[in-house]
């Protein structure tokens, strides 16, 4: 059963959109709307709007939109009634116990619960005499038993079936290990735990639940499953938008965030006293990752690896933080050491000196360009200035220019001048062709190259019409008796505004409001957004009742054309034709 649609809009009521979001984006009024960067996906030049009149947010960069639900769904990546929830409390709505879980959000709370007893039995077995073997392992690596009980670490016996049978004991079903990814099923068909012999991680979101494990072999024991074992994206988990360690780090990153590459740099460092350090759970970093990073923090420090694997994760974290308006430093730690290794040899002290010295991006790919240049030839000396200048073109920031080309200038003895001519002339390049590209996005279509509706091609003046038709209902709900009747929604030509139209259509015989919350639950995140890109444009503003006339009529147009092009082929053409045109007198 679906929550109570009074309920729904007695949250949305007491969470004002423009309050919602401002946490999250940095808006600046523009008329009676408001507007900043985007938090779904990367840009620099705000595309993303707010309307408070419809109480909407449309982004016309990546075409996301929705209302408070949406947003807080995408944003604390929740599902649909676990947003609901979440703005509920927030605002001091009570929702009834009972009668609106649907099975989706009953499944979470089972794998969180799951989840939550299996990161227990870790660490008691880890605690007890049995798990000697793993806290000897961790204690061993510098760990104290209260960084182990800080981070609830665990171990997973040496065993196919104790955790199963632990949490059978506790009444989950096999299924619902399976879904939580703790318990795999072997091609056989039987069932076994997943995580065996390996000291474990649990992953914890940053509300404080246990999302997934990352689980480590001993040392020469990793030939089974490799070196780590993690769970695979499950309902409760993506490991694309997570971070090890962001739980602790969220509180403690006012100045910055550190990122590095392994789970025992983490624990290490939060040992250390670097309580702002998180890893990327093994995948390279995404983007939704660096979004998280970006709403806690101003910047960010990559430890990386001084090899060329390291030298490349730098590259592509930086163009991926590029966008987010974090400011990006890079500590390289020396003798190819990891951060963990180099603490415990060095301290903390030398740490900080490191973290300190952080060198800018700029710096540190001046240090990586000139890597594989023998810079005392002439030869080798040209090229290095070219691949500096071309690092050094890319900073937006004239002072910064500045200084770096006065110190190439003064250590490879050119002109100065001759050096900022160079940059000046790649960085109009470089703006000409930004401005192109910043052209043809706009003149995309607003879903991309892979637009919501496939036949938009086909039919382009039948889509027209069947959005202006949609706008102008979505916009006069009381206009619906001019459609009821002549525009039942089998009318429509192509097949996803006939979806759209004939919820909405459904939605106005019902005498619903037809608001976004009221599709909320209905549809996708792209249907959703594609309904607020309608609600909230302006195409149809003037005589909303002449447009709905004249868009039908194009539909009965459109319709004709299809049906007489259908019936070309038929020996029958001209009876069939003379059939549609009496049709079509009877219906004007
Ligand atoms: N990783 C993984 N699967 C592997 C190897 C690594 O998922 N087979 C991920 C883990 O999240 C790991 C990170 O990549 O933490 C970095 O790997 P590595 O440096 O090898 O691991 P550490 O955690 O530093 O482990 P240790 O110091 O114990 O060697
Ligand atoms: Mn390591």
């Amino acid at each position: 059963m679906a929550i109570p649609e009074e309920i729904i809009n007695e949250i949305k009521y007491k969470n004002d959109i423009e309050q919602v979001i401002s946490p999250y984006v940095n808006l600046k009024r523009r008329g009676k709307n408001l507007v900043g960067l985007c938090p779904f996906h990367g840009e620099k030049t705000p595309s993303f709007t707010v309307y408070p009149e419809s109480g909407s947010f449309y982004c016309y960069g990546c075409g996301v939109g929705g209302d408070v639900f949406t947003f807080t769904k995408l944003i604390e990546n929740l599902d649909y009634v676990e947003a609901i929830k979440f703005l509920a409390e927030k605002s001091g709505v009570n929702l009834p116990e009972n009668g609106y879980d649907d099975s989706m959000s009953r499944l979470k709370d089972t794998i969180y619960a799951i989840n939550r007893d299996t990161a227990r039995f870790y660490h008691e077995y880890l605690m007890s005499q049995d798990g000697k073997w793993a806290l000897d392992y961790l204690v061993g690596r510098g760990l104290s038993i209260s960084t182990i009980k800080h981070f609830g670490l665990g171990a997973a016996p040496d065993s196919w079936d104790s955790l199963l049978k632990f949490l059978k004991e506790k009444g989950y079903t096999v299924s619902e290990m399976i879904s939580a990814n703790v318990v795999g099923k072997s091609q056989k068909g039987s069932y076994y735990d997943r995580f065996r012999k390996r000291v474990m991680f649990p992953i914890i979101n940053i509300r404080g639940k246990v999302i997934g494990f990352s689980g480590r072999a001993m040392p020469g024991e990793d030939k089974e499953g490799g070196k780590y074992v993690n769970t695979s994206d499950t309902p409760v988990y993506k490991k694309s938008e997570n971070l090890f360690g962001m739980n602790f780090a969220k509180n403690h990153c006012d100045e910055r965030i550190i990122l590095v590459e392994g789970n025992m740099d983490v624990v290490s460092l939060h040992q250390a006293g670097f309580q702002n350090t998180v890893a990327a759970l093994g995948t390279s970093f995404t983007m939704e990752q660096a979004n998280l990073i970006s709403r806690y923090t101003k910047e960010i420090v990559l430890t990386l690896d001084s090899d060329a694997a390291g030298q490349k994760a730098v590259k592509r974290a930086g163009e991926i933080l590029k966008n987010t308006g974090l400011n990006v430093s890079v500590v390289s730690v020396p003798d190819g050491k990891d951060p963990d290794e180099f603490i415990k040899k060095n301290g903390k002290d030398r740490f900080e000196a490191l973290l300190d010295g952080a060198k800018s991006e700029i710096e540190y790919k001046l240090l990586v360009a000139v890597k594989d240049i023998d810079i005392d030839s002439d030869d080798g000396r040209l090229k290095y200035l070219t691949k500096a200048t071309e690092i050094i073109a890319e900073s937006n920031d004239v002072l910064t220019r500045d200084l770096y080309l006065g110190r190439l200038s003064e250590k490879y003895g050119v002109s100065k001048s001759s050096l900022s001519l160079r940059v000046d002339e790649l960085r109009k390049k470089r703006i000409k062709a930004q401005k192109k590209k910043e052209i043809s996005d706009i003149i995309k279509p607003k879903f991309n190259s892979n637009d919501i509706n496939p036949e938009r091609r086909k039919y382009p003046g039948a889509c027209v019409a069947e959005e202006a038709i949609m706008t102008v209902l979505l916009k006069n709900p009381d206009f619906f008796p001019e459609v009821k009747e002549k525009l039942e929604p089998d009318k429509l030509i192509t097949a996803f505004n006939r979806r759209m139209y004939s919820l909405i259509y459904e939605c106005l015989l019902n005498d619903c409001m037809p608001d976004i919350s009221y599709f909320g639950e209905k549809l996708d995140t792209r249907e959703l957004s594609f309904l607020v890109s309608l609600i909230n444009s302006d195409s149809v503003q003037k005589n909303p009742l002449s447009v709905l006339k004249d868009s039908m009529k194009v539909l009965d147009d459109e319709r004709l054309k299809i049906e007489m092009q259908s019936s070309l082929s038929n020996e029958d053409w001209a009876l069939n034709m003379q059939k549609l045109i009496e049709q079509k007198q009877k219906g004007n």
